[in-house]
C-alpha cells in the first residue's frame, strides 16, 4: 500500500476532558496529530526564540514548526519582524537555521530584500512587464504576527486571531514582576524524544511526581502544592506551610529546629542536579555558592524563616557584587508567581530565586509518538559571565545522558515509558490530579478549544 492508497487515519470518538480525566488518545493518535495540524499550530501563539538570539540589527533565527518555517529577525534596535520563509518568486525557502544578514537574499535567482522585508532587486524585472500583482508592494515577504514579552518572541501564522496582548495577560500579571527580559541563556539543548508534545510537556507541569522521581530534593523542600488554570495558560503554587528547607510533608521527619543545613541544600540540590558543569541551570552558579555561606555565617539557633532569608540576603549581595539586580517580590507577587507556568500550548517555566528552566516542545512530523524538545536555562547572570551561545543537538539524547542535567534525566527516562504506555488497551484514560495536575488537564481542555471548538471541563 502506498501513501496514495493509505486510508486517513480515523479520527476518535471525541470524549471530554475533566479536572480529573484526560483522553489519552490525544496524546497518541495520529488523526488527533492531523487534526492540530490544521487546526492549533496554525492559529496559536507559539515562542520562536529570545531575544538575545538575535541581539544586533541584521541577526536572525528561524523557527520551524511541522513544515512552516518563519524568518524572525532584528530589523533595528528596538524592532522585532518576522517573515514566512519563502521567496514569492519560485518558492525557494530563503534561510536556515540562524545567523546575520543586511539584506535577505534569495540563493535561487538572486531576488533581494531589506530587513523591513521591502524588495530590493528582481533580476530582468523588465521581463514581467505588463503581467499583474509585480509592483513593489506584491512582492513584499510575507509577514507574520509577532509578539514580545520576557525577553521571549512569539510568532501567529493566523493573520486575524487573537491579539498577543490577550493571549499573553495572565501571564504577564502574574510573571512581569520577575523580568525575564534581564536574563541570559546559560544553556540551550534540543532534544529528539520519543514521545508526544503533550507528553513532554506535561512532564513538567506538575511537582505530584517530585516525591516518585525527584527523591532527592524531599530532605530539603516541601513540594506541597496546587494547580490553577490561568486563562489559556495555568501554573502551580507551593504552599511553603513548611519552609523552604525542612523536609517533605511526605517524609516522616519533623522540620529541624536548625534549618541551615536545609537551607544550603536547597541551593546545593538546585546546582548538583539542574546545573551544567558550572552550575548554571535553575539558579546561578553564584547563588548556589553564596547560600552555603549560612553554615558559617548564621548563629545557631536562628530561627527557620529568618535563615532563608539570611541565604537570600547573601544571594543578593554576590549578584550585587557583580552588578546584577534581583526584583523584590511582595509576598502576594512570590504566590501569584508561584514556581511553574504552562504557556500554550508548548512552553513551560519553572524557576526558583535567580534561573528559569525553559522548555518548549513540538511535533516532530506526523508521528504523534515523537517530539522536538528544547531545554533551556536561563538566569540573571553578570554581563561578563554570559557564555556565548552553544545550541546543542541530541538527535539520541540516551547516548550522551551524561550531558544532560540529573534532574531532565530523571524526567526523560520517564516521558518515553509513559507514551508506551499510552498506547495500552489496557488504559481507559489519564485520572489526572484535580488538585496537583490542573495544568494537564487544562492543557488539554484548551486544546479541545481548538481542535472541535467546544469549551469543556466537566467537574
Ligand atoms: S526562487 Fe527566489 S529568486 Fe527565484
Ligand atoms: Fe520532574
Amino acid at each position: 500500500m502506498n501513501d496514495f492508497t493509505r486510508p486517513e487515519p480515523a479520527l476518535p470518538p471525541h470524549r471530554q476532558v475533566r479536572a480529573d480525566f484526560v483522553p489519552q488518545e490525544d496524546n497518541t493518535s495520529p488523526a488527533i496529530a492531523q487534526l492540530e495540524r490544521e487546526r492549533l499550530w496554525p492559529r496559536v501563539w507559539q515562542m520562536a526564540c529570545r531575544e538575545e538570539e538575535i541581539a544586533q540589527v541584521g541577526n536572525f533565527v528561524t523557527y520551524e514548526i511541522l513544515d512552516q518555517s518563519i524568518i524572525v529577525i532584528r530589523v533595528s534596535e528596538t524592532a522585532i519582524k518576522a517573515y514566512h520563509n519563502v521567496c514569492p518568486h519560485r518558492g525557494r525557502q530563503l534561510m536556515q537555521g540562524c545567523g546575520s544578514v543586511n539584506k535577505l537574499h534569495c540563493a535561487f535567482h538572486g531576488w533581494q530584500w531589506t530587513l523591513r522585508g521591502e524588495l530590493l532587486r528582481v533580476q530582468d524585472r523588465e521581463d514581467w512587464n505588463g503581467c499583474s500583482d509585480m509592483a513593489d508592494r506584491d512582492l513584499r515577504l510575507a509577514e507574520v504576527r509577532l509578539g514580545r514579552w520576557g525577553g521571549f518572541v512569539f510568532i501567529n501564522l493566523d493573520a486575524d486571531g487573537e491579539a498577543f496582548d490577550d493571549f499573553i495577560a495572565p501571564v504577564r500579571r502574574a510573571l512581569d514582576p520577575l523580568g525575564f527580559e534581564e536574563y541570559r541563556f546559560g544553556w540551550y539543548k534540543t532534544l529528539l524524544l520519543k514521545a508526544n508534545w503533550k507528553t513532554a510537556i506535561e512532564a513538567f507541569q506538575e511537582s505530584y511526581h517530585v516525591a516518585s522521581v525527584h527523591p532527592q530534593y524531599l530532605p530539603v523542600v516541601d513540594e506541597l502544592n496546587k494547580s490553577y488554570a490561568e486563562g489559556q495558560h495555568s501554573k502551580h503554587v507551593y504552599l511553603f506551610q513548611r519552609p523552604m528547607g525542612a523536609p517533605s510533608h511526605h517524609t516522616t521527619l519533623p522540620v529541624p529546629a536548625d534549618l541551615r543545613a536545609g537551607v544550603a541544600g536547597v541551593l546545593a540540590a538546585f546546582r548538583d542536579w539542574v546545573g551544567d558543569a558550572e552550575g548554571k541551570g535553575q539558579v546561578t552558579a553564584r547563588s548556589a555558592a553564596a547560600a552555603q555561606r549560612v553554615l558559617t555565617e548564621v548563629p545557631e539557633g536562628t530561627p527557620p524563616q529568618e535563615v532563608m532569608m539570611a541565604a537570600i540576603g547573601f544571594m543578593l549581595e554576590a549578584a550585587h557584587a557583580q552588578g546584577v539586580q534581583w526584583p523584590r517580590l511582595t509576598p502576594e507577587q512570590t504566590m501569584a508567581a508561584g514556581v511553574d507556568w504552562t504557556v500554550f500550548p508548548n512552553m513551560g517555566l519553572v524557576f526558583a530565586f535567580d534561573g528559569c528552566l525553559v522548555f518548549r516542545a513540538r511535533p516532530n512530523g506526523s508521528d504523534p509518538d515523537s517530539c522536538i524538545f528544547d531545554a533551556w536555562s536561563i538566569l540573571r547572570l553578570a554581563p561578563q559571565e554570559v557564555p556565548r551561545l552553544q545550541r546543542e543537538f541530541y538527535p539520541d539524547w540516551k547516548a550522551r545522558e551524561h550531558e544532560i542535567p540529573g534532574l531532565l534525566v530523571q524526567d526523560l527516562r520517564n516521558m518515553e515509558f509513559v507514551q508506551r504506555g499510552l498506547h495500552s488497551l489496557g488504559l481507559k484514560g489519564l485520572r489526572t490530579n484535580p488538585v496537583q495536575e490542573v495544568q494537564v488537564s487544562h492543557l488539554h481542555r484548551v486544546l479541545h478549544r481548538y481542535l472541535y471548538g467546544d469549551d469543556e471541563l466537566r467537574a
